[in-house]
């Protein structure tokens, strides 16, 4: 493990960067951190420590108090409407111009990858932006917003919900399929600010390795991944992000 000071980065992973035909990178919360938005794991500051997420993301909250549940999504549906993307989201968004091949795969539901730039990123866990039928499924993009009432389907008068995915819940099947094929091709993962305790996500980066990818984690604080990962970058994404991009120059 490479632990570089104020961002003198190993020879070794310039050069396997360099040399990557196929680049992923796997994000989290803490990449939208420096964007104003809350992580979920971070003591006082983040969402679980604040929240109850059995209250808030899982389908019997939704079914006990769906009113209680559409409000606290659309609280922060306001919160990732005025957030904007920062220099790590842009340093993702250029890095994908650099390399041959590119996956981004995001475990965030704010959408701000798109709004840096970047074309097609895997969303493992949905987008808080876009709202879906409870019953169907199918994205609605008009709803009668009401303050008293949680809106209805317009097609089966199910109520509506956000297009995330909640504890308890399947991940969507292509995007993870997706995402185990670029773990099981790449030649170097980077992990960026993630906690890795949530699966399947934080399967991807033991698959990449075993599949033979150099694993880099991008992160301030030290994880479960810390101790396997061939280099350790501490500190902030948009940051390090910028710095590696540079040094590829
Ligand atoms: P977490 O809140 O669990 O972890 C955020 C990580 O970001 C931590 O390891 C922090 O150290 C790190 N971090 C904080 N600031 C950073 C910065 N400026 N740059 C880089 N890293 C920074 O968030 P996730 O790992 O994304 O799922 O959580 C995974 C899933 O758990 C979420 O997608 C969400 C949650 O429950 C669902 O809602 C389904």
């Amino acid at each position: 493990m490479a632990t570089p000071s104020s961002f003198e980065f190993d020879g070794d992973l310039i050069a396997a960067l360099r040399d990557a035909r196929f680049i992923a990178v796997l994000t989290g919360a803490g990449i939208s951190a420096e964007s104003g938005l809350a992580t979920f794991r971070d003591a006082q500051t983040g969402l679980w420590a604040r929240f109850d997420p059995r209250e808030l993301a899982t389908p019997s909250a939704f079914a006990r108090n769906p009113k209680l549940v559409w409000d606290w999504y659309a609280w922060r549906r306001e919160h990732v409407a005025a957030a904007r993307p920062n220099a790590g989201h842009l340093a993702l968004a250029e890095l994908e111009q650099r390399v041959p091949e590119f996956a981004l795969i995001t475990q965030n539901v704010d959408g701000l990858h798109q709004r840096a730039g970047s074309r097609n990123p895997i969303e493992l866990h949905g987008n808080i932006t876009r709202v879906k039928c409870s019953r169907e499924g199918a994205i609605v993009r008009h709803w009668d917003a009401r303050p008293d009432a949680v809106p209805h389907c317009a097609n089966c008068g199910a109520l509506l919900r956000p297009d995330v995915v909640w504890f308890e819940e399947m991940l969507p099947e292509q995007a993870l399929a997706a995402a185990d094929d670029a773990a099981r091709r790449c030649n170097v993962l980077l992990v960026v600010g993630t906690s890795a305790e949530v699966y399947p996500a934080a399967a991807l980066p033991a698959l990449a390795q075993r599949s033979g990818a150099i694993i880099v984690e991008i992160n301030p604080n030290a994880t479960p991944l810390s101790a396997t990962a061939d280099y350790v970058l501490r500190g902030a994404a948009g940051v390090v992000l910028p710095a590696l991009l540079a040094a590829l120059d």
